[in-house]
């Protein structure tokens, strides 16, 4: 949709002060309404204040659409459980960056790129030995992302974005892998050409030099969807951190590894290990989730239900219900069971029901089975935020890119208002 076509031509109105002042009116694709307030500050001297940005639109944005109250997720117009069921993950990473579902070349030649960028410098491997190897993965992965601007510096961006784009998405996986061994001490296995981009990743992290590894296709599948259902997420916080470096026009390395940075927090990408360490916790004390369903009622226990709640979605969040299925499935195909998820499944039934949630509006995030899923296929808890950072990247690729490509684009800087001391003389110390 143009841009032009999005104001409808009439305003709001603001009333402030006694004066009056014109909101152009926005509304998207999707009929979300929006007012421009670009020129509020000049013309009124006022500005808005949205703690959270919770009603803020940073921008228009043509790559993912989530309507949180019928709990929808769409890609570039296609609902998330059409390219669950229908695509691989380089697609889905292809559709986002370059708007369009690609023909077999273009996929082809996609995946040639992406096969044959996997490597990372072998002066990269130096950097590993520097970590101690308690490191927490997600420290090694945004360090090793910033380090490539060192290694590829140019970075003309008419001639050299395609072919960084294929080596990020390419050595990522790469780095992913090397940080998992050196944090168990065991040798690198380095990319091979002839396995699809999940099954390289599962061979890199459980191959050993030893013997052969056989890639069970039930966990190749599974790790698949989940890194095409966290793919993009709209202006979540570590989006919005890619966004905002970006702006300034910093390359996509440093861009991104920052966004790496904004996604290890616990409220955010960290939470699929904190959902997971929870449901260790309560099954330790004896698996008696309504202790723990009413001290997350309870605001002065600190204990938050991890995996549940969401700024966006007030119904189901589709990917939970996508993996919550997958979860089943994948844990009957490899014959395992995990009290954890019977745990998680109590909780999630009790919040359904329960008054405090309802009203809140509380319910299961994609990080509540994601971890039940990647534990069945034996990655280990401090690996989980590394996977959705994996399945992010191709978001924040493409959200950085159409902010770049975007006309009249300014770096971002919010406003505030000052609430501190006002103009006070200087005092010398022996006079404070
Ligand atoms: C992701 O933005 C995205 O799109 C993110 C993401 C993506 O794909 O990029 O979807 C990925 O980050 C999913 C969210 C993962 N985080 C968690 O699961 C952590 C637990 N959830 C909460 O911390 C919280 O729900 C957030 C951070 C997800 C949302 O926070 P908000 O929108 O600021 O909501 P809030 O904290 O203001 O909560 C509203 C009310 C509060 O109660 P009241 O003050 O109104 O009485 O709900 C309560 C909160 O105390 N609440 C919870 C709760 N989450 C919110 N109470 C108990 N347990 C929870 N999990």
């Amino acid at each position: 949709m143009e841009t032009s076509k999005v104001y409808t031509g009439e305003n709001a109105k603001l009333l402030l002060q006694g004066k009056e002042y014109n909101l152009p009116i926005m509304i998207g694709s999707e009929k979300e309404v929006g007012l421009d307030i670009t020129k509020l500050r000049a013309d009124s001297g006022a500005i808005t204040v949205d703690s959270g940005y919770g009603n803020t639109g940073s921008c228009l944005s043509a790559i993912t659409f989530i309507d949180g109250e019928r709990g929808i997720l769409q890609y570039r117009g296609y609902p998330i459980d059409e390219l669950a069921a229908k695509s691989n993950f380089v697609e889905v990473a292809y559709l986002l960056i370059f708007g369009h579902l690609p023909t077999k070349a273009e996929l082809d030649d996609f995946n040639f790129k992406l096969t044959h960028h996997s490597l990372i410098h072998e002066d990269m491997k130096k950097f590993f030995e520097g970590f101690p190897p308690t490191a927490h993965p997600m420290g090694i992965l945004s360090s090793m992302v910033n380090s490539l601007s060192a290694f590829y510096p140019e970075f003309d961006y008419k001639t050299d974005l395609e072919i960084n784009i294929a080596r990020l998405i390419a050595k990522l996986k790469t780095i992913a892998a090397f940080s998992y061994k050196k944090s168990i001490g065991q040798p690198y296995i380095y990319p091979q050409n002839h396995l699809s981009y999940s099954g390289d990743l599962l061979n890199m992290m459980f191959a050993v030099p030893s013997e052969e590894y056989k890639i069970n296709k039930v966990v190749e599948e599974a790790l698949d969807l989940l890194l095409i259902l966290h793919a993009d997420h709209e202006q979540n916080c570590s989006t919005s951190t890619v966004r905002m470096v970006g702006s300034s026009e910093a390359n996509l390395f440093a861009s991104i590894s920052a966004g790496i940075c904004a996604l290890w927090g616990p409220l955010h990408g960290g939470a699929n290990q904190e959902v997971l360490e929870m449901l260790e916790h309560i099954r330790a004390d004896g698996g008696d989730y309504k202790k723990y369903m009413n001290m997350a009622k309870d605001k002065s226990s600190g204990f938050k239900l991890m995996g549940f709640g969401h700024r966006v979605y007030k119904n189901f969040d589709p990917r939970a219900k996508i993996l919550k299925a997958s979860a089943d499935k994948v844990l009957g195909q490899l014959g395992k069971s995990d009290p954890l998820l019977d745990i998680a499944k109590n909780l999630e039934e009790i919040a359904l029901k329960d008054d405090f949630f309802i009203e809140r509006k509380l319910y299961p995030n994609v990080d509540f089975y994601s971890g039940i899923i990647y534990r069945a296929m034996g990655i280990p808890t401090n690996m989980f935020t590394v996977m959705f950072a994996l399945g992010r990247l191709p978001g924040w690729i493409a959200q950085w890119k159409e902010m770049r490509e975007t006309p009249g684009t300014r770096i971002y800087r919010p406003r505030q208002i000052y609430t501190g001391a006002t103009k006070r003389a200087h005092a010398p110390i022996d006079k404070r």
